[in-house]
């Protein structure tokens, strides 16, 4: 909180506080001292409610001065226990930021061995734990439900986590990775490219009749030779690409939309940009706010949705396998060359 004040605004504010605590007190005091001299009839004031309702100058009963009295000893007490006078941190050290940080710890410490468990399983494993699933949901409920659903069936711009059409892939690695560095595929505008409104239209004929979808054939044939600028991407066959998250055009599954607006939109303004623009959308790296452990938790619980797809074997590298001779200017040591002797008593 210090940081946040200047020298000047700190003395500010503690020069009011305390003078207006002390002027308090001493108006409480001087209000509540004079006592009536003895024999002396307690004075009407000259004020007059509601008609008949008057009032007498009858000093403060003693429980009710004292209630005063203690209000502002509890303040003093207060500021002088707990942050609030200025700049000063308190008697106590406490702080909103301490208690939190404080309070993370004691997560961490509570539930680091039951993370730690989970995380020395493999995906495809953790995906069938109930338990594991339980604690991935609710971790899915919280930062990944406001984009995906709650049911992480997706919307418009969000993909659906359920079934096995993957813009960038279902298999544990290509999951963790996609959580821990966001995506951001970028689908470019091309309307100039391929003739504008017009040109944008004949495509969107020609995406449909490659996912099979009611089209005409005139429009489509017209515009099927431009494919080739989309090819770079989606594939020649439209199957798409999933170094670039190209979606696959051929599956009748969409990101955005199929009908002849929505794919047009598409082509002609470009997608995934920039995620303020309407329109567009990006996955959040989520690595640093969540870390490793939570990350799993999480991509097990995608993983176990529907559509996760067995983990990609690294391909062995031959050569490291087949016997090699070592080269020939390599002198191998001698067959008599004394070895150390073992350690007896071993
Ligand atoms: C701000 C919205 C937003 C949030 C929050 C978000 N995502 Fe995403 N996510 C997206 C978008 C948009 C994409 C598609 C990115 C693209 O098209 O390049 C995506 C893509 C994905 C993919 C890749 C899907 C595929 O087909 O390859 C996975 C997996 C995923 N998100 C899981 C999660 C999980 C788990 C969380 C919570 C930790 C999460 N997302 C939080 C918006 C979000
Ligand atoms: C530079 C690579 C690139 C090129 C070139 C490209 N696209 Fe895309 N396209 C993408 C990416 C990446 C996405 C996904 C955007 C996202 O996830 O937000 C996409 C999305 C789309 C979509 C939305 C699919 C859905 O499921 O809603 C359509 C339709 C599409 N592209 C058609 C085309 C057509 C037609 C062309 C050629 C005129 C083309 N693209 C050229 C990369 C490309």
């Amino acid at each position: 909180m210090t940081d946040h004040l200047t020298a000047f605004w700190h003395w500010y504010v503690v020069i009011i506080t305390i003078v207006s605590m002390i002027a308090c007190g001493v108006l409480l005091w001087a209000q509540t001292t004079k006592r009536l001299p003895a024999g002396t009839k307690p004075e009407l004031h000259g004020n007059v409610w509601d008609e008949d309702l008057t009032e007498y100058n009858h000093p403060l009963p003693n429980w009710w001065r004292w209630l005063f009295y203690l209000t502002l000893l509890f303040g003093a007490l207060y500021l002088a226990i707990y942050p609030g006078l200025g700049g000063f941190a308190g008697q106590a050290g406490w702080s909103s930021a301490g208690q939190y940080n404080a309070e993370v710890k004691q997560a961490d410490a509570d539930f680091g061995p039951v993370f730690a468990k989970f995380s020395a399983v493999d995906i495809p494993t953790l995906a069938k734990d109930a338990q594991a699933n339980a604690v991935g949901q609710r971790l899915f409920l919280n930062y990944c439900a406001q984009c995906h659903g709650s049911d992480a069936a997706g919307g418009k711009g969000f993909p659906n986590l359920r079934d096995k059409d993957w813009l960038y892939g279902g298999d544990p690695a290509t999951i963790v990775a996609t959580l821990t560095n966001g995506r951001n595929g970028v689908m470019p505008a091309l309307g100039d490219a391929i003739g504008g409104e017009t040109g944008a239209k004949e495509m969107a004929q020609y995406v449909r009749s490659l996912a099979g979808l009611q089209h005409d054939a005139n429009m489509a044939a017209a515009a099927a030779p431009k494919f080739a600028i989309c090819a770079a991407c989606h594939g020649a066959d439209g199957k798409g690409n999933r170094q670039l998250g190209a979606p696959n055009l051929t599956d009748d599954i969409w990101l955005y939309g199929s009908s002849v607006e929505d794919i047009s939109y598409t082509i002609k303004n470009g997608r995934g940009v920039n995620q303020l623009v309407e329109g567009q959308s990006a996955m959040p790296a989520q690595g640093e706010k969540l870390g490793p452990a939570k990350i799993h938790l999480l991509a097990a619980y995608v993983y176990g949705l529907g559509g996760g797809e067995p983990p990609i074997v690294e391909k062995a590298e031959p050569a490291s396998t087949a016997p090699t001779a070592p080269p020939a200017d390599v002198k191998t040591p001698a067959p008599s060359a004394p070895s150390p002797a073992p350690p007896k008593g071993k």
